[in-house]
């Protein structure tokens, strides 16, 4: 007989929006150790505090600036020295970079490609080792990226974000592939409008027309939230999500059909 624990338990194991919410949801699952990195140490620590806090499991905050070749490494050096394995991966730091093509610069280009798109490959192969140690057919290890719905339309206005999203989509198929035989499942969320700090400016005033009107557009007619985000990423976790590789999952309210 299925028990729907086995199927949503996790055991065995971002300061702030989505990843916070991921890293929520995985210690309320049953996750014993979860760290989470930024580059604001205060704000980082202050909210692995909070999350073991609340929780039978220890949340560590390890700090570090994912754009850069060397943040990578070093963040891979400090997993290296406190674990011998680890089983999930959640690549999710991300930068929303705005600018039209008339207006886009080197720089802005750069940035955000190296945080979006070249941080979670590099990443992931620098964890590859620990990923692959205790992962099998049966108890795959997860990696994750975190994309948006911004992959799958023509947003003028933010050219270089949603290409960046669009090629970590196509990446999660050749990765899956990559590395089945390593026992690793690979998948993408796509995260529709969620309260977080990227989107502050959109949901800070919840009277105003304009916010009124982007939640018209959503056909669930809501932000998404803690428990949105929380839930899809511990279901891809959990014994629920381990037929899963290769796949972008939309969750976004819909949003996507009413582009
Ligand atoms: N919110 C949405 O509606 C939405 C929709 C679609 C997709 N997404 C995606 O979801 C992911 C998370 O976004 P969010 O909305 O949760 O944003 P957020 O609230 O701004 O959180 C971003 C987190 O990443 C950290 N971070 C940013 N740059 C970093 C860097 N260079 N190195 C290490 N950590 C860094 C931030 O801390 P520090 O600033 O201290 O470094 C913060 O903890 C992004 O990939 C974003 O594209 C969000």
């Amino acid at each position: 007989m299925v028990r729907i624990e086995d199927l949503f338990s996790m055991k065995g194991g971002g300061s702030t929006g989505l990843g916070s919410y991921m890293a929520e949801g995985f210690l309320a699952a049953g996750a014993a150790r979860v760290y989470i990195t930024a580059r604001s140490e205060d704000t980082l620590q202050a909210k692995a505090a909070e999350l073991t806090g609340m929780s039978d499991g220890e949340c560590v905050g390890i700090p570090g600036d994912l754009a850069t070749l060397d943040g990578v490494a070093a963040l891979s050096s400090t997993l290296h020295e406190k674990e011998d394995h680890i089983d999930v991966l959640v690549n999710n730091a991300g930068i929303g970079t705005g600018g039209y093509f008339e207006q886009m610069t080197v720089e802005d280009w750069d940035k955000t490609m190296d945080l979006n798109l070249r941080s979670p490959l590099f990443l992931t192969q620098a964890l590859l080792d620990l990923l692959k140690k205790n992962a099998t057919d049966e108890d795959p290890s997860r990696v994750i990226f975190i994309s948006s719905v911004a992959a799958s339309e023509v947003f003028k206005h933010v050219m270089a974000y949603s290409t960046s999203k669009k090629g970590l989509e196509h990446l999660t198929p050749q990765l899956a592939l990559a590395l089945c035989d390593d026992h690793i499942l690979v998948n993408s969320i796509a995260p529709g409008r969620f309260y977080s700090e990227m989107t502050r400016g959109a949901w800070e005033n919840p009277d105003s027309e304009s916010f009124k009107q982007s939640l018209q557009r959503i056909p669930a007619h809501r932000y998404g939230g803690l428990e949105d985000m929380a839930g899809v990423a511990v279901m891809l976790c959990s014994r629920a999500g381990s037929y899963f590789t290769g796949e972008v999952l939309n969750v976004d309210g819909g949003h996507r059909l009413r582009f």
